[in-house]
């Protein structure tokens, strides 16, 4: 059955979104794969779908067709983790501001995931890739206990309305300074201090309470033993 959600209205985002240049595909492998083929500062690449969805980790994400918002970004490059964390902060905003932020970036509602990014640095500039679930009704295997939409949480948005959005956020929010974007994320995540996580430190498995970030925007977690270890590339999760 056709899908009318597949009829991505892109030349009403082009209106809205004048001087951008957004590059709409029915299907690519990846967002990510195409972005990279020509890193004009500020394009836009989008898909209905995507047969190899790239997620972090070497992880694949589901690219559902015309189910979800699968694009890619060409920024400035800036400091890594900061930028990952002000594209979360930019992706939150974009869906509502409600939903909370798991370091670095994966956007949960209702403790679940509606939405992630990934950002490749390539020289001076970055390709930022962000999905977010839109309408999809259910997910395959494990994902069907940690992962959600929009709809299925009760946001109804157009995907053309969530892209304006996300660009206009990814704007504001990769502007903010180091400090700015730090006490923003503090602000937004349930993550970012108090929480009991275990995580991933230079190969071992650290059990502890999340602690704040550290100058540079790496999650400190508290052992039990009292002993403090910065984690820096993610796979935070609540115990
Ligand atoms: C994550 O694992 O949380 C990051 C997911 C990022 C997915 C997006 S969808 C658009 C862009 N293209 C990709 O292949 N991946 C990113």
């Amino acid at each position: 059955m056709p899908n009318s959600a597949l009829h991505f209205n892109v030349d009403a985002v082009r209106m809205r979104l004048p001087g951008r240049r957004i590059d709409w595909f029915q299907s690519l492998d990846s967002t990510m794969i195409e972005a990279h083929r020509d890193m004009l500062p500020g394009r836009i690449v989008g898909a209905e779908a995507q047969s190899a969805g790239m997620g972090r980790h070497g992880r694949k994400w589901i690219s559902e067709p015309g189910a979800g918002l699968y694009v890619s970004m060409i920024l400035p490059a800036k400091a890594v983790p900061v930028i990952m964390l002000a594209l979360g902060l930019a992706t939150r905003d974009a869906i509502g501001g409600g939903a909370d932020l798991r370091w670095p970036n994966d956007v949960l509602i209702s403790g679940k995931k509606c939405a992630g990014v990934l950002a490749q640095i390539e020289g001076d500039a970055i390709i930022a890739g962000i999905g977010i679930n839109v309408s999809q009704t259910e997910f395959p295997g494990d994902l069907e206990t940690s992962a959600t939409s929009l709809l299925l949480e009760g946001v109804q948005v157009s995907r053309e309305d969530l892209l304006v959005a996300l660009v206009h956020a990814v704007d504001r929010f990769c502007q903010l300074t180091r400090e700015e974007t730090l006490r923003h994320f503090a602000e937004a995540s349930s993550y970012a201090s108090g929480r009991r996580v275990r995580a991933e430190a230079a190969g071992k498995l650290v059990e502890g309470v999340t602690c704040g970030l550290d100058p540079a925007g790496f999650l400190r977690v508290r052992e039990d033993n009292g002993a403090e270890t910065i984690i820096l590339a993610g796979g935070v999760r609540p115990i």
